[in-house]
């Protein structure tokens, strides 16, 4: 599927013509403009302004992407005033099926063209030409939870944030065996890829990591500004098997026996590599308390320390989102734990996905079929897409009247026992 060179979708391009502005897709190997795109990418999460060797890896990491932009050529800027990227990863679903989803990032809209329905058209183009190459998801990560669930997309993971007060809890777990030594990012990246392939597998939420992303968890970027205070260290199993990583950040305080740890990654492949991790990070001499981002919400803390309230979670988000745009092949593409079936009748304000649907479950797969029978649970395609992978979602949306019908039923069928987690930004 050759999704870097399908061309512009046509009714995006309409409607931003129209306002005086022009959608294009960028050629990555022309490094004015692509740099001109990376330029007003990092602007619009108000980063700093990136230096040439942070251009040149930008430019090494994205190229693969498919790249879009919006021009307005009535002003002198160099810099797009619009920005997105995509590209298919392989999202892990219930059942372990890696089913190719469209990924979509750098959504950004220059705050001189803000409201100016620049974001809604790079949106609608990113949609509507997934659906036409015959992907079955979209999914992104938000800077804001209020944005995207205008265009179908609902929130189906969430991530915690957790600090631990390492001076309080000592290490509750079982032994760890397996050997801890440190890395360096330049001679482990490959093995580190292995790893996180395999772990991004085994998880419903979990993606698999372009090079790019992988790179990021192992390592610093270019540029960035703690990048010489960066540690890693990698987990073997007692057999030699390489099965998980943390790479982490230590920060001072006035008193040198209480340092900050800022874990930047922990990957772990195996329980064994996450309980060893997690004692290595706990155990830390000169530190009074360790930070970690985007774990699931079933993160084992609790059981692992000798005080319970010593492992804080600091916030529940929501994380991953997720836009169904085929709604029989990503039903039918993960499995399910209970047997059952059901008539769905999901709405899409875009057209796209839409539809009255039997679900039917026997053994765990799924067959679906367009039906006219009557619906059991009648909802919105966000709505859909919330409980897609398992995550507790259908009893809050039955209460808020999005989901109507026999949401407990649907409930039953979707909800899995692990819940979905992922772990990274993208
Ligand atoms: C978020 C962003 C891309 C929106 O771009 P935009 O071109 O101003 O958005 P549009 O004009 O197309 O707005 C489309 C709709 O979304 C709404 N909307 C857009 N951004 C919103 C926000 N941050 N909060 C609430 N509503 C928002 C608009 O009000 C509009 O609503 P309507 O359909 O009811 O009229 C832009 O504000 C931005 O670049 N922000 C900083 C970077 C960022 O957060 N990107 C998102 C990355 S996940």
């Amino acid at each position: 599927m050759d999704y870097l060179t399908q061309p512009i979708d046509p009714a995006s391009e309409r409607d931003l013509s129209a306002g005086g502005l022009r959608l294009a897709l960028v050629d990555t190997t022309d490094a004015a403009a692509f740099d001109g795109w990376i330029r007003a990418d990092f602007r619009g999460f108000h980063g700093g302004r990136p230096k040439e060797e942070v251009l040149e890896e930008a430019r090494g990491h994205l190229s693969g992407r498919r790249t879009t932009a919006v021009y307005d050529d009535a002003v002198p800027a160099r810099e797009p005033v619009g920005t997105a990227n995509s590209w298919i990863a392989p999202l892990t679903v219930p059942g372990g099926e890696r089913v190719g989803s469209w990924a979509i990032s750098s959504v950004t809209v220059a705050p001189t063209h803000r409201r100016r329905g620049i974001a809604r058209a790079l949106l609608g183009a990113e949609l509507r030409t997934a659906h036409s190459l015959g992907v079955p998801l979209a999914i992104l990560t938000v800077s804001e939870s209020v944005i995207y669930g205008r265009w179908g997309f609902g929130p189906a993971t969430s991530a915690t944030a957790w600090t631990i007060d390492t001076k309080r809890v000592r290490w509750a777990g079982a032994e760890t065996p397996g050997r801890l030594s440190f890395a360096e990012p330049e001679d482990y990246r490959e093995t580190a890829e292995r790893v996180l392939d395999r772990a991004m597998a085994g998880r419903a939420g979990e993606i698999g990591l372009e090079p790019y992303l992988a790179h990021r968890l192992v390592g610093p970027l270019k540029g960035d500004t703690d990048a010489d205070r960066y540690r890693l260290v990698r987990y073997d199993s007692p057999s030699g098997e390489p099965e998980g990583f943390v790479s982490y950040t230590v920060k001072g305080d006035d008193d040198f026996t209480r340092h900050t740890v800022d874990v930047n990654y922990l990957a772990a492949a195996t329980d064994e590599a996450l309980a060893a991790l997690w004692r290595y990070l706990l155990e830390l001499d000169l530190v009074a308390s360790v930070k970690v981002w985007t774990r699931g919400v079933d993160e084992p803390l609790p059981a692992l320390v000798s005080d319970i309230r010593g492992a804080k979670v600091t916030a529940v988000e929501d994380h991953l989102w997720v836009r169904i745009l085929d709604v029989p092949a990503a039903l039918q593409a993960r499995t399910y734990e209970r047997d059952g079936s059901l008539v769905l009748d999901v709405a899409d304000d875009l057209g796209l996905a839409g539809g009255r649907f039997r679900l039917t479950v026997v053994d765990g797969r799924a067959e679906v079929a367009a039906t006219d029978d009557s619906a059991d649970v009648t909802l919105p395609v966000g709505a859909l897409g919330s409980v897609y992978l398992g995550h507790d979602a259908a009893r809050a949306l039955a209460l808020a009247g999005r989901i109507r019908g026999d949401a407990a039923a649907l409930d039953r069928l979707f909800r899995t026992a692990v819940p979905p987690r992922l772990s990274t930004w993208f």
